[in-house]
């Protein structure tokens, strides 16, 4: 049986964690970060497709793409979160679980980080838990595509 395959996209500047102000985000790399996507995916039975960019039209172009193969959606859209309706529009379009990740406790930080144009098409959003927050965010989608998948069975029956 195919395992649920989740796309856990990354937005700009994320390339550079573990050396991008270490004080608010950690020392841990972006190689560091798609390990433990791995390692939890593995656990969890989920397909991991791990991706960065640093361009606004990539991380669409790849929504689009893979829109027919995954299950759900973890996104860290980093800057584009306070700015994007064109991802947020990509993101309701495809009407697949989305949860949205940061690093950073973005309400403790600058005004203009509390707004998320993401988060009203998200299905859950982990905030200010450091790198360990897309581990529990696949966890939470585990749960979502685990319970997806039963009521799809019940309404089979
Ligand atoms: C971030 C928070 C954003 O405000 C910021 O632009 C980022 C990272 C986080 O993970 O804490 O690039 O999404």
């Amino acid at each position: 049986m195919q395992l649920p395959s989740v796309l856990v996209l990354n937005g700009p500047n994320l390339n550079l964690l573990g050396t991008r102000e270490p004080a608010i985000y950690g020392t841990e790399t972006l190689g560091d970060v798609e390990n433990r996507c791995r390692e939890a995916g593995a656990r969890l039975n989920l397909a991991i497709d791990f991706r960065q960019s640093n361009a606004e039209h990539q991380l669409i172009d790849w929504l689009h793409e893979t829109r027919s193969r995954i299950d759900g959606i973890v996104i860290n859209p980093a800057a584009y979160t306070h700015t994007s309706v064109a991802l947020a529009d990509a993101l309701a379009a495809i009407a697949k679980p989305v949860i949205e990740v940061h690093i950073s406790n973005v309400h403790r930080r600058e005004a203009f980080r509390h707004h998320s144009f993401v988060s009203a098409v998200a299905s859950g959003i982990i905030v200010g838990c450091g790198t360990q927050g897309y581990v529990l965010a696949l966890e939470r989608m585990a749960t979502l595509l685990a319970a997806q998948t039963a009521s799809a069975r019940k309404e089979a029956q």
